[in-house]
């Protein structure tokens, strides 16, 4: 799978979203990552469906809209309605995973799951058919900007596995201080999909340079992995 970089739009300027949303499209963004935040299930309040109504006729690009929020059936058919292409959601605030799984397919998205640092890949099991992505949170969700968890690369390298093991073709999405260093590290482990705020928000350079980098510098390793696993021994 080629790798993706999904900007997230909780770094971006909260006066001016369309700009940034158009921006990161015209800079090569294969999704924009949309931070849903209720105050309770993380410490943050972000924003709501409307924002995602407003935003989609900005862009083609598809809008991976990420729900940190309790009890995510409540929402996920009005994000799905409002143009999320992808709704993601956090097996720890829902009784129901599976439930809510069918309930975003059934609005006509693509439906992820995104896991806490401490929550075990266990906890997906047996949902993996269900699964368009899973999310591997390399910090806790609620702010942008946190320092990334390495401890992750092991629970990515132990989903692409799970993954192969069950022939299955889910993405495999990182969230949570993806940069030009943190990039090869997760890419190596065998993600997919790299979400970053920071690093594209906050480059001196601007979103092109800051999505080609990260491409680069994830393109890289995967290439030298192909050509070493190709060699003799
Ligand atoms: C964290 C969010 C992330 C966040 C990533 O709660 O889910 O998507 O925006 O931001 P950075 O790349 O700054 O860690
Ligand atoms: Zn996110």
């Amino acid at each position: 799978m080629p790798i993706k970089i999904a900007p997230s739009i909780l770094s971006a300027d909260f006066g001016a979203f369309a700009e940034a949303t158009r921006e990161l499209s015209e800079a090569g963004a294969d999704y924009v990552h949309i931070d849903v935040m209720d105050g309770h299930f993380v410490p943050n309040i972000t924003f709501g469906p409307q924002l995602v109504r407003a935003l989609r006729p900005v862009t083609p690009t598809p809008f991976d809209t990420h729900l940190m929020i309790e009890r995510p059936e409540q929402y996920v058919a009005e994000f799905a309605r409002a143009g999320s292409n992808l709704v993601t959601v956090h097996p720890e605030a829902t009784y129901h995973l599976q439930r809510v799984l069918q309930q975003i397919k059934d609005a006509g998205a693509r439906a992820g799951v995104a896991l806490n640092p401490a929550t075990p890949l266990t906890a997906i099991e047996w949902v993996l058919g269900d699964l368009d992505r899973v999310l591997v949170m390399t910090v806790n969700p609620g702010f942008g900007g946190q320092a990334f968890l390495p401890e992750m690369l092991a629970k990515i390298a132990d989903l692409a596995q799970m993954r192969a093991a069950h022939g299955l073709r889910f993405e495999i999405g990182v969230d949570g201080g993806v940069n030009p260093d943190t990039a090869p590290l997760v890419a190596r482990a065998g993600a997919d999909v790299l979400i970053a705020g920071s690093a594209v928000f906050h480059h001196p350079d601007g979103f092109d340079t800051a999505i080609a980098e990260i491409r680069r510098a994830a393109e890289q390793v995967r290439d030298q992995d192909r050509k070493a696993t190709r060699e003799p021994a």
